[in-house]
């Protein structure tokens, strides 16, 4: 099967096409991590080359989108140099009913949720399968961790109840580190009944730079 007929993909597709197609002139965009948001930062490439749209600066989440918004030919910006940014398109793991979310499976939800947090319209863009009625139920818990406070990191997540473990490189040896140059653990969860509670408690551990459930901050859901 060609890589173009795959439903999934096409999925990914559609969404990211539908949520660039809501870009205007004249905007900051925070440009999301994944293979999801990587079509919606091609398409508003795609509407700048043909001029549909004009004027768009672009924020990115990742050293992944910063190398893709420049393939795709979208200028950039930082935060130090605006004061808002209009809206921003971000995949997503998991979305729940009330759309709060677990991200950071490229391990970048650090800088993602600096970002989404800050834009007046925030756009998840997913295919179904992200959709679940309990957070935790499909994907484990992303944390970030500065390395040299994993262990005591992990003690205090597994007398939280979870099961912290370290997420490894894929053709590459050791541990995946962040863009901030960090580990990431992954925990599971035997539920998630306060996604809310749960993001503060994480957060408050010492070591922990940042948790990847996104509470209160979605607007919008393209999912198909
Ligand atoms: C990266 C993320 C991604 O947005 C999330 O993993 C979804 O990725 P994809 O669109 O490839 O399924 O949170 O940290």
């Amino acid at each position: 099967m060609s890589q173009s007929m795959d439903p999934v993909v096409v999925m990914k597709q559609e969404v990211g096409k539908a949520a660039a197609n809501l870009v205007v002139s004249n905007t900051i965009v925070g440009l999301g991590t994944g293979s999801t948001t990587a079509y919606a930062i091609e398409y508003i490439g795609d509407r700048l080359k043909n001029g549909e749209i004009s004027n768009i600066q672009g924020i990115p989440t990742s050293f992944q989108a910063e190398v893709l918004a420049k393939q795709y030919g979208i200028p950039l910006t930082t935060l130090d140099a605006v004061d808002h940014i209009d809206m921003a398109i971000d995949g997503a793991d998991e979305v729940d009913p009330q759309k709060n979310l677990i991200k950071g499976g490229g391990a970048a939800h650090t800088r993602e949720k600096i970002v989404d947090s800050l834009a007046t319209q925030f756009i998840v863009v997913v295919d179904s399968s992200k959709l679940v009625e309990k957070l935790g139920s499909t994907f484990k818990l992303p944390v970030e961790v500065i390395p040299m406070a994993m262990t005591p990191v992990m003690r205090a997540i597994a007398q939280l109840g979870g099961k912290p473990e370290l997420r490894m490189g894929i053709r590459k040896a050791g541990p995946v580190i962040t863009d901030q140059g960090n580990m990431v653990i992954d925990v599971e969860f035997a539920a998630i009944p306060d996604p809310a509670a749960l993001e503060k408690t994480l957060n408050n551990i010492p070591g922990v730079l940042e948790n990847g459930l996104f509470v209160g901050v979605t607007d919008l859901v393209f999912s198909r």
